[in-house]
């Protein structure tokens, strides 16, 4: 019997996650169950940062971006020492089911600690990066588009009256979600991303060819796992002498209030981790499949997505295709 649970954000903060924690608790208390929320992620729960979360502690916080609980990339917890306090704790406080909010390192240590302890464990994908597989979007992923999508129209302003060339370098280390859609969005011109192979010498080429036909402005959105803004804008203008700045669009895509897609996303994630729990689901973590909530098991979630790798192939091709 499901009597008392935790919650924690852990890993890059998203937006979604405070819509997220709202929905976990006020969820859980309709079924008379009791929440306490865990600071600071695996690094509160070793050291025993533990509040209880009733209806009103999650009032006015759907619209914020970050989280409430704070969050960490936890080293600590990657050892059997840490892990031991971190189960201490969730026993002393009677815990018997944990909710993780957090992306592939936090479902990794989730993974770990549910063969290690009595509880079961569930997660909800929160990572602007959407790099997680079993599931079409994770918290904040929607909300980074946008945000960089944002910036883009600016930086097309200058780009289009003083006719130069502009390298955007948007987050996202292992998939280029972010890259793709905020190109295709944004009516890029190039686009580098870790799923795909396109070199810096056929951009060039493009852009010496655009400019013989009259085409005087390119934006080129850059993933950072591939290289940063500074190195590509670099090469490019070794390569064809035309003017060419860079932006890193940095931590800014992390912040700021969810989108609308994000909070409802965070909500229906939220309660149906709490169900999940409910139902003695463990080492699973919530996707949404074709706009159905699904669970995938913690190991599946952290491999690459075969199926997202094809769409961003796909959105990849159109960009290219109407940019000529
Ligand atoms: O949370 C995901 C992410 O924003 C990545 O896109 C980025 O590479 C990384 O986190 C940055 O991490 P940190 O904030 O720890 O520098």
């Amino acid at each position: 019997m499901l009597k008392r649970i935790a919650l924690l954000t852990s890993g890059g903060d998203s937006p979604g996650m405070n819509a997220c924690i709202r929905a976990v608790v006020r969820s859980a208390a309709s079924k008379g169950i009791e929440v306490f929320g865990i600071m600071r992620g695996y690094e509160g729960l070793i050291d025993g940062e533990f509040k209880q979360y009733g209806l009103r502690s999650v009032s006015n916080i759907i619209a914020l971006g970050g989280t409430i609980l704070k969050t960490s990339r936890s080293e600590r917890f990657l050892t059997k020492e840490g892990r031991k306090k971190a189960i201490d704790n969730l026993d002393k406080n009677k815990i018997n089911g944990l909710v993780v909010i957090g992306g592939n390192g936090s479902f990794t240590g989730a993974h770990i600690l549910q063969q290690e302890w009595g509880g079961n464990i569930v997660g909800v994908p929160g990572t602007i990066d959407n790099d997680l597989a079993g599931t079409d979007y994770t918290l904040g992923a929607d909300t980074a588009v946008n945000t960089a999508l944002g910036a883009m129209d600016k930086i097309r302003d200058t780009v289009h009256s003083m006719e130069r060339i502009f390298v955007v370098e948007v987050m996202g280390r292992l998939e280029g979600f972010i890259a793709i859609r905020a190109a295709l969005a944004g009516g890029a011109e190039d686009v580098l991303v870790p799923e795909t192979d396109y070199t810096i010498d056929e951009i060039c080429n493009e852009i010496k060819a655009g400019r013989k036909k009259g085409k005087v402005s390119w934006i080129v959105v850059v993933s950072e796992g591939v290289a940063t803004g500074f190195e590509i804008a670099k090469l490019i203008n070794e390569n064809t002498g035309f003017e060419t700045r860079h932006v890193t669009l940095g931590h800014i895509q992390r912040g700021g209030s969810p989108t609308a897609f994000d909070r409802i996303l965070g909500a229906r994630m939220g309660a149906a981790a709490v169900e999940a729990l409910i139902n003695d689901e463990k080492d699973k973590m919530v996707g949404i499949e074709a706009d159905v909530i699904v669970l995938v098991d913690f190991i599946k979630a952290c491999q690459h997505s075969v199926k997202k790798i094809a769409l961003d192939r796909e959105l990849y091709r159109l960009i290219k295709l109407l940019a000529t």
